[in-house]
């Protein structure tokens, strides 16, 4: 399983040095978060420090976008250096078209969908996917806790995956630790997003604790 940092729960008096640090701790992606206090009741930050944060790490930048508008922000996305862009399928109406453009700028696809969105909902863009986000928290907030119930989506689209014969990656984001990991894993995810549980003490120890789990 690969594990992506989400930067939402390090310094942000020193972004650079932690993302630095869990570069050198052997992460696999780096997860922005960025939200726009509409879709998500919060802020976080937007692409000047998508923008700042690329010479620092060669990790491919996983940006999952909490705004209300999406289409607005994957060119300029793009252009700031993210490799996969993540948009929720209940912030938009034209997810074809996003995922158009997304491709058109030769980046990676990724449909995100909240934890009381159904499967349904993304059907038909799924043979378009680069990657499937599966939020397993609300949206909006680190720290949260693991909601259980997603497991069995989670667990539903790996099915769907390959019965469909699919090539998306089945990602987690929301109340990871060493526990739920070893559930998502189980499930069928590929991807683990966390930020809490990575920051709150040293990374490149947290990290290893993550990998250590799910061999166990
Ligand atoms: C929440 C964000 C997450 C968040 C996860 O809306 O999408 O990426 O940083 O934080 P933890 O791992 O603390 O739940
Ligand atoms: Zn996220």
């Amino acid at each position: 399983m690969k594990i992506a940092p989400s930067i939402l729960s390090a310094d942000f008096a020193n972004l650079g040095r932690d993302v630095k640090k869990v570069t050198a701790a052997g992460a696999d992606y780096l997860h922005l978060d960025i939200m726009d206090g509409h879709f998500v009741p919060n802020l976080s930050f937007g692409i000047p420090v998508v923008k700042a944060l690329r010479p620092l790490t060669d990790l491919p930048f996983d940006c999952h976008l909490m705004v209300s508008n999406p289409q607005n922000y994957i060119e300029p996305l793009a252009k700031a250096g993210a490799q996969i862009i993540g948009v929720h399928a209940e912030a938009t109406a034209h997810l074809c078209r996003i995922f158009q453009s997304i491709k058109q700028a030769g980046r990676r696809t990724e449909v995100v969908i909240n934890p009381a969105t159904s499967l349904a909902a993304i059907e038909e863009i799924l043979p378009l996917a680069d990657a499937v986000l599966v939020m397993t928290v609300n949206p909006g907030f680190g720290g949260q806790q693991f909601l259980p119930f997603v497991l069995k989506k989670i667990a539903h689209l790996a099915e769907i995956r390959q019965q469909g014969n699919y090539h998306f990656e089945i990602e987690v984001d929301g109340g990871i630790n060493e526990q739920t990991i070893k559930e998502c894993a189980a499930a069928g995810a590929d991807i683990a997003v966390a930020g809490s549980f990575i920051f709150k003490a040293d990374p490149a120890k947290q990290i290893k604790l993550l990998r250590d789990a799910i061999k166990s």
